[in-house]
């Protein structure tokens, strides 16, 4: 008997240094990885200043990119994620008030920012949707500096950032995007879209406007990267899934959250900020989601 029990206690403190070895390597590769800093030139970009650039800039950061969503109304910063097995991430103050990177930031650091994913002192922005904001074109990410740099202040101190165990062991196996600055090819500058009533435009839109992020690469739905399983999936935008929408559908899914043929849209879709993309914007996501071919739902 107590061979058994001296048997059963290697057992177990064997299988612990094993889950603790395993856990040590698992830290330390994820920490490399977070730790990692990036020399981004950056390019350089014409913010203007009129009154007309900060009216479109605005509109990019509510309607279309929605950095309300996750920075807030004011974009005084707020917690993002706080689910400390997975991690805890707070979106940062955009603002010149206390605790803001607005009073510091240069017009390159905010292009860095954005469309690379890199914070001022070089490491990796978490989480922030860098990987879709990099196709934001010259005029609009400077309207949208312009705005940010026209925010009045608000005085809110950031919480520090941590990733848990969940979260590193999925980012290392590739599930969770958590860097994006590690997607991004930090050469290449997206070349610029004319905005027009146009499929191409559309196309744009579908990107800096994070279709993309959440129905997947190739819109065919599917459950979103980083969130609970329990959340609700994406819905296919292909004709496979929305082939028998019209037109009209579309607006009504994008300004009311409401699908034909009448039933509520779950709130994780943003239609608080598609509401207010104009009509030619919402018109060129139709165009653009019909030019998109068929695909079997969650086929990314
Ligand atoms: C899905 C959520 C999300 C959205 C949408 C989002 N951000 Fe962020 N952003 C974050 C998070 C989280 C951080 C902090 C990352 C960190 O500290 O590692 C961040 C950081 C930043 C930073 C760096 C500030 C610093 O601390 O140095 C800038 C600049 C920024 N965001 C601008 C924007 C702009 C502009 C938009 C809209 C075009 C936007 N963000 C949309 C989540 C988001
Ligand atoms: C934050 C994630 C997110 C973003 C960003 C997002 N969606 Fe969605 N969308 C969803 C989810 C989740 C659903 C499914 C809702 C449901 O099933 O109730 C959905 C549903 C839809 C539907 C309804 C489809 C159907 O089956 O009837 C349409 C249309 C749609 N999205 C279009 C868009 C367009 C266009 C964009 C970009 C401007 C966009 N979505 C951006 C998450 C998102």
């Amino acid at each position: 008997m107590r061979k058994i029990f001296r048997a059963a206690a290697w057992g177990a403190s064997a299988l612990l240094v094993l889950a603790l070895v395993a856990g040590g390597a698992l830290y330390i590769a994820s920490q490399r990885r977070l730790d990692r800093t990036w020399t981004v030139a950056g390019h350089a970009l014409t913010v203007p200043t009129d009154s007309l650039a900060v009216v479109r800039g605005q509109h990019v950061a509510r309607a279309i990119s929605k950095c309300i969503d996750c920075h807030r109304e004011d974009l005084g910063g707020g917690q993002f994620i706080d689910v400390p097995l997975m991690a805890r991430l707070y979106a940062s103050n955009l603002t010149r008030g206390k605790g803001g990177v607005g009073g510091t930031y240069t017009d390159l650091d905010w292009e860095r920012a954005i469309r690379h994913g890199v914070r001022r002192d070089g490491t990796s922005l978490l989480f922030m949707p860098a990987l879709e904001f990099q196709f934001l074109n010259d005029d609009d990410l400077g309207a949208l500096i312009a705005y940010l740099k026209s925010l009045p202040p608000v005085d809110r101190a950031r919480k520090p950032n941590s990733v848990g165990p969940i979260g590193r062991a999925l980012m290392l196996k590739g599930d969770l995007a958590l860097i994006p600055a590690e997607r991004i090819d930090h050469l290449h500058h997206a070349a610029a879209v004319p905005m027009s009533v146009s499929a191409e435009y559309g196309h744009y839109l579908s990107e800096v406007g994070g279709c993309t992020g959440c129905h997947g690469d190739h819109l065919s739905g599917g459950h979103i990267p980083g969130t609970p399983p329990d959340w609700k999936a994406a819905a296919n935008l292909t004709p496979t899934g929305i082939g028998h929408y019209t037109e009209e559908d579309f607006f009504r899914a994008l300004r009311e959250g409401i699908r034909p043929p009448g039933t509520p849209l779950d709130s994780l879709m943003p239609f608080r900020n598609t509401k207010h993309m104009t009509d030619d914007e919402i018109r060129s996501l139709w165009l653009f989601l019909r030019t998109v071919p068929a695909r079997a739902y969650g086929g990314r």
